[in-house]
């Protein structure tokens, strides 16, 4: 079968890296893919944006399966468009992507299916919203509706700084995605990612594990994508995780599915443990990124065959997805200047040597130059390792990040600590 992924990110390599050892794949195409992508697959120009070329190509290549990485071309239907030319696609339907399109949709979800979550409330416009907060303490959350590439959410700790985010969103400055926000209580807790993956009736769990979303050491600085992540996070028990599924995961699913937009693909809950137990602070409608990276390090099944059983409607068919107890971590470095503008164009050297060190080096904004790879995006590469511990898989793959040359790029040093900390205290445990 030939396989069409698209995406250009450390998680499309991630992906492309799992998808390419799958026995049921013949040609792997990306689009538009990057260098370490080519590595797995033949990359080709195409717009995800031009559902009619994705879908030429489609035709062109006898692709069998279309995997869709990022969000933005799920919210805009592309998975509609391919699935109603008879094509097998892994990724919502953009009804479906909803839950990540707009929080306002996700938070009235919650409501008719009694799904744990903030309290909130939907507001569509300035004075609206000033009022709204009246009625919340501070910490307050303020939410962008819609997609904001992550710069939607404000936490604040103040009332003038959760007045200043208001009209932040309302001046325009999120464009459609501001037409709407969503004030939230602040939830008290740990996070913690987990992954599910669902046919729309069939749920599989696929995984936790923790993001490090600020920049710096120690949890500091501006809010990026991600710098860094490991896999399982412990701390979501297996009772805890048993909670998520059934409190909220399932009834989403079952809720989707009665209400007439069945999800399809992965389903990432971004969750809250909090005293009140497990609650729900977003959904994504794709892979994490940097999570998703170190999930395929610990997938032990076929990557292909269950995003094929997904998109055919037999995930009940196929084995509960096995993946390694060994915990995976991954480490972003990132261009100087990232979360901002990043500094383009640095030469990187060394991917070889941290490779032969045992880690995997996902690469998200690289280019070519000549022979040269160059940095040219926010997260250039990711460089991921497994332990026996988390505490392990941090010494390797900080082993292989010192085993690389680019200058102009940056890390943090503690990504893991969290559990690092908790392993020190309880060094038996696993
Ligand atoms: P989101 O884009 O919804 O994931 O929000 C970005 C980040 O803001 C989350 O990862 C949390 O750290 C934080 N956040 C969002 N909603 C809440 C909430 N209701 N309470 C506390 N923190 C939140
Ligand atoms: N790493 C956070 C995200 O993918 O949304």
């Amino acid at each position: 079968m030939n396989i069409l992924l698209l995406g250009s990110g450390g998680r499309e390599h991630a992906l492309a890296w799992k998808l390419a050892q799958s026995r049921l794949c013949t040609k792997l195409f990306a689009a538009p893919g990057n260098p370490g992508i080519a590595d797995h697959a033949e990359l080709a120009a195409l717009d995800a944006a031009d559902h009619a070329a994705v879908l030429a190509f489609c035709e062109a290549q006898r692709i069998g399966l279309v995997v869709i990485g990022p969000e933005a071309p799920l919210v805009d239907g592309l998975a509609d468009s391919l699935r109603s030319a008879g094509l097998a696609v892994f990724g919502p339907s953009r009804f479906a992507a909803q839950l990540e399109g707009s929080k306002a949709f996700t938070k009235e979800l919650c409501e008719r299916h009694a799904i744990p979550t903030a309290a909130f409330a939907r507001v569509a416009a300035e004075a609206e919203a000033l009022a709204a907060l009246d009625r919340f303490s501070i910490p307050v959350v303020i939410k962008a509706d819609g997609l904001a590439a992550g710069k939607g959410v404000t936490v604040a700790m103040t009332r003038a700084e959760a007045d200043a985010a208001v009209r932040d969103i309302f001046s325009g400055r999120f464009g459609e995605a501001g037409a709407e926000a969503v004030i939230e209580e602040f939830l008290e807790g740990e996070e913690v990612s987990f992954f599910a993956i669902t046919d729309g009736h069939t749920v599989v769990p696929f995984g936790s594990a923790q993001d490090h979303k600020r920049v710096g050491d120690g949890d500091s600085g501006p809010n990026t994508g991600g710098m860094g992540a490991y896999s399982p996070a412990r701390v979501l028990t297996p009772l805890l995780e048993g909670e998520a599924l059934e409190r909220i995961v399932l009834p989403t699913v079952r809720g989707m599915a009665q209400e007439g937009m069945p999800y399809s693909g992965v389903l990432y809950a971004g969750l809250m443990l909090t005293p009140q137990g497990v609650k729900l602070i977003e959904y994504n409608c794709r892979f994490g990124d940097p999570e998703c990276q170190v999930l395929m390090l610990r997938l032990e099944d076929d990557l292909a065959e269950i995003m094929l059983a997904t998109a055919e409607n037999r995930l009940a068919a196929l084995p509960v997805p096995r993946l390694s107890p060994d915990p995976a971590l991954t480490v972003v470095i990132a261009a100087e200047g990232y979360p901002g503008t990043p500094l383009k164009g640095g030469a990187i050297t060394g991917i070889a040597a941290a490779e032969a060190l045992g880690a995997k080096v996902f690469q998200a904004g690289t280019a070519c130059e000549g022979e040269a790879l160059i940095a040219c995006g926010g997260r250039v590469l990711n460089v991921t390792a497994r332990g026996a511990t988390v505490s392990e898989a941090q010494v390797l793959a900080y082993r292989a990040v010192d085993a690389i040359r680019y200058p102009g790029g940056f890390c943090r040093r503690d990504i893991g600590w969290r559990e690092v900390a908790r392993e020190r205290a309880e060094p038996a445990g696993r």
